[in-house]
């Protein structure tokens, strides 16, 4: 009896012990990457939340008046659609339940989570960065020419913005696969500019008494509000209600010890040590600001006539941008499954083994499991890319540490670091 109880106590010393030494292990790589918990918005303005998600939900603003903000980015699905690719204008149904009735309507990119794009690190939006803002320069860069640089020749829009997540809603609308529509349509994708297709929208809106009463409200020193106006509520609106500030990595950098288990303390430390998974996806976030090059599989139509996706080159047209997207944030990632620029992985565990396959994992790609949306959402099977000179090419492109297959995991390397993605960064959001 007494033997039994001190050995209870010395395997209860000992796994003290290893947690001490995990969380002092966790502790240099947070001094040393200096990460902080993400912090809750402040500066809720009611008015201006409202008439944002009232925008949110309005299919007013696309060109037939028939998709909303909402369809594709819908909080039941952790703010995205739930789908590989995201179905556009003219598609039928919501989110995971909306169908194609033609293959021109699928968007060859997945579509992303919304959760905390009002973080100040979320300086480039969309999975190429097409939307940048230089917060101490307030400058931005967009698809569109008037926004942009340090004299745009919209000011009064640029001035009305604020952030990258503002100037962002600006684009889903003047897309005529996402929201605008087709030309011949409806007089919004009949406009001759973007200017217009901005005028067309905000006159559609400020025709309903309650939008000009809200937006009068919302921005009450304004002599005449614009699309400038338009994304600044969007933006306010998701900031607040897409904040993800509680989870339990959130509160353990807070500095309650107890916030992650043994093996969510573990997982962490692989994110930190073999997986690597710090060297790109850094700073509070755990992503959000710079480029890099994963050799991800490429599915559905692609950016061109080749199916192709080139990333950020089709942005920038610099050679050592091919390939090369926008390392995402990680908060909630449990939740916004399916996963890459193309949604090519089904599960988190399947994009770990991507990681730890190196160059191999696009080589090893198995697409079998779209099979299951066909018929369900796409009336045709998507384009999976196997051509082999695309694919050496996006090899070629890729990081060193995955061109090296330098990422290393044992099995339960993975499964704790499946635990650490899968549960410390989970938390709730605003209802
Ligand atoms: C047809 C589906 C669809 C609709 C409608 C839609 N989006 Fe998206 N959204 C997407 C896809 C797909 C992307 C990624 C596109 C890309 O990167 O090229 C995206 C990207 C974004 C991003 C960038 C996220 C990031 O991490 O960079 C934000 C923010 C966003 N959408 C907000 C909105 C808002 C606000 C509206 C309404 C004004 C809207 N979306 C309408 C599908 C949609
Ligand atoms: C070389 C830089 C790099 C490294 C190292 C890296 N990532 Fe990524 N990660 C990216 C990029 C870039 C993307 C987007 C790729 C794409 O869409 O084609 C991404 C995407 C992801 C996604 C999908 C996010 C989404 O919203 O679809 C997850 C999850 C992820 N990475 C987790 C990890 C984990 C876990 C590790 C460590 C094992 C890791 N990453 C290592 C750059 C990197």
């Amino acid at each position: 009896m007494l033997l039994k109880l001190i050995l209870v106590q010395i395997s209860i010393l000992i796994s003290m012990e290893a947690w001490a030494s995990l969380d002092s292990n966790l502790s240099t790589y947070i001094k040393s990457f200096q990460m902080k918990a993400i912090s809750k918005p402040n500066n809720l303005n009611e008015v201006k939340y409202l008439l944002g998600e009232k925008l949110f939900f309005e299919k007013e603003i696309s060109g037939n008046r028939n998709i909303s903000c909402s369809t594709c980015h819908d909080s039941k699905f952790g703010t995205g659609d739930g789908l590989p690719l995201s179905i556009g204008e003219g598609g039928v149904g919501v989110a995971h339940k909306r169908f194609a009735t033609s293959s021109m309507q699928v968007i060859p990119r997945n579509s992303p989570p919304l959760y905390n794009l009002g973080h100040k690190d979320m300086i480039s939006l969309f999975w190429d960065g097409r939307v940048q803002y230089r917060q101490g320069w307030d400058e931005y860069t967009t698809p569109s020419e008037v926004l942009n640089g340090d004299y745009p020749e919209r000011w009064d829009i640029t001035e009305a913005l604020g952030s990258a997540l503002a100037a962002q809603a600006l684009f889903p609308i003047l897309s005529h696969e996402e929201m605008r529509g087709q030309k011949g349509s409806n007089e919004i994708a009949n406009a001759q500019s973007d200017e217009e297709a901005w005028n067309l929208i905000m006159g559609r809106l400020l025709k309903i008494k309650e939008y000009s009463e809200l937006f009068k409200k919302a921005f009450p020193n304004v002599e005449e509000v614009n699309i400038g106006h338009f994304g600044n509520a969007l933006a306010h609106f998701q900031e607040h209600r897409f904040a993800v500030y509680d989870t339990p990595w959130d509160n353990y950098l807070r500095g309650n010890n107890s916030a992650l288990s043994a093996k969510e303390k573990r997982g962490a430390l692989v994110f930190f040590e073999g997986g690597l998974c710090i060297r790109c996806h850094n700073g509070d976030l755990l992503g959000g600001f710079a480029f890099a090059g994963v050799a991800s599989p490429q599915t559905g139509p692609g950016k061109d006539i080749k199916h192709n996706d080139e990333g950020r080159f089709l942005i920038t047209n610099n050679e050592m941008d091919k390939y090369q997207f926008r390392i995402p944030p990680l908060r909630n990632i449990a939740l916004t499954a399916p996963y890459f620029h193309s949604g090519a992985y089904k599960t988190l565990s399947d994009v770990i083994e991507h990681y730890r396959s190196g160059i191999k994992g696009i080589d090893n790609y198995s697409s079998d499991w779209l099979d299951e949306f066909l018929d369900k959402n796409y009336p045709e099977r998507l384009f999976i890319e196997t051509n082999r000179y695309m694919i050496f090419k996006k090899k070629e492109a890729a990081h060193p540490l995955i061109s090296g297959q330098i990422i290393r995991m044992t099995d339960s390397d993975k499964s704790d670091l499946l635990h650490f993605l899968e549960f410390s960064l989970t938390g709730s959001v605003r209802d």
